[in-house]
C-alpha cells in the first residue's frame, strides 16, 4: 500500500490495481502540487466536501479516469449535474465496499459549499480500508471529540490530518486530534499551500512524537509514504 502527496488535501491512495484518489486539486490550480489532472491515476475519488481546493480537478479527471466518484449525497447529487455517470452517494454511517476494502464517510466540523458558493450539505472525514490498512482523512475539520469514537469503532492506522490552521485545525490542536485517534503513522496535510496556512510541520512531527502519538511523516508533494 502506497499513500502520495500531491499536496493540499490530494492523495493517490494505491494497492494492487487499485487507486483511491482524494480531493483532487492539483496543478495549475494548486500552487504547490507536483503533477496535473492529466498525470494521476484513480479508481475510486473520495471527496470530503465541495469547498474549491478539494474539487477544483474533480470533474475533469472523473470524466477521463471513469474512476467512482464517492460522496455524500448532496455533493454526489451535483456531480451527477456535471455528467459524471458513476457516483456513490452515501452518508454518515453508512460504509461503501468494494472488493479491495471500503470507505465510510464520518463527521467533520467545518463548512460545505460548491465552487460557486451554494450551501451543499455536510463536509465530511473519510475511513479508506486499503491493503488491510485503514486510513482516517479528517478532512477539513477542528478538532472534536468524537474522533476518539471513530478510531475506536475503526481502530485506524493511518491518520492524515490538516495542520495549517485559519481554516482548520492548527498544528497544537492536531497533536490532540492525533492522542484522540492513536494511529501508528500521522500524515500532515492541508498546510503551506497558501500564505494563511503555512505552518511549522517539522515542529508537528516533533510535538507529535514528543507526546507519543505516533510516527509522523511529512511528505512534499510528489513524495509517497509505503506501509
Ligand atoms: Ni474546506
Ligand atoms: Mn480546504
Amino acid at each position: 500500500m502506497e499513500i502520495k502527496f500531491h499536496g493540499q488535501s490530494c492523495f493517490e491512495i494505491s494497492d494492487g490495481g487499485t487507486t483511491v484518489l482524494t480531493d483532487p486539486f492539483l496543478k495549475p490550480n494548486n500552487p504547490i502540487a507536483d503533477v496535473t489532472g492529466e498525470e494521476v491515476e484513480a479508481t475510486v475519488i473520495a471527496i470530503s466536501h465541495g469547498h474549491a481546493d478539494h474539487v477544483a480537478d474533480l470533474v475533469p479527471v472523473a470524466k477521463r479516469t471513469g474512476a467512482q466518484c464517492v460522496a455524500l449525497v448532496e455533493l454526489a447529487g451535483w456531480l451527477g449535474e456535471q455528467g459524471i455517470e458513476n457516483v456513490s452517494d452515501p452518508n454518515f454511517g453508512g460504509t461503501v465496499t468494494y472488493d479491495w476494502g471500503w470507505i465510510k464517510f464520518v463527521p467533520a466540523w467545518h463548512t460545505n459549499t460548491l465552487p460557486d458558493g451554494t450551501v451543499i450539505g455536510n463536509p465530511a472525514g473519510m475511513l479508506i480500508n486499503i491493503g488491510g490498512k485503514t486510513i482516517y482523512h479528517a478532512g477539513d475539520t477542528c478538532l472534536f471529540g468524537d474522533m476518539k469514537l471513530i478510531a475506536e469503532r475503526n481502530p485506524v492506522d493511518i491518520a492524515i490530518l490538516p495542520i495549517g490552521g485559519h481554516y482548520t485545525m492548527d498544528r497544537h490542536d492536531a497533536v490532540v486530534a492525533a492522542q484522540f485517534i492513536g494511529a501508528d503513522t500521522v500524515i500532515p496535510m492541508h498546510f503551506n499551500t497558501f500564505p494563511p496556512i503555512e505552518t511549522d510541520a517539522g515542529a508537528f512531527k516533533a510535538d507529535v512524537e514528543g507526546a507519543g502519538a505516533g510516527s509522523v511523516v511529512v511528505l512534499e508533494p510528489g513524495e509517497s509514504f509505503r506501509a
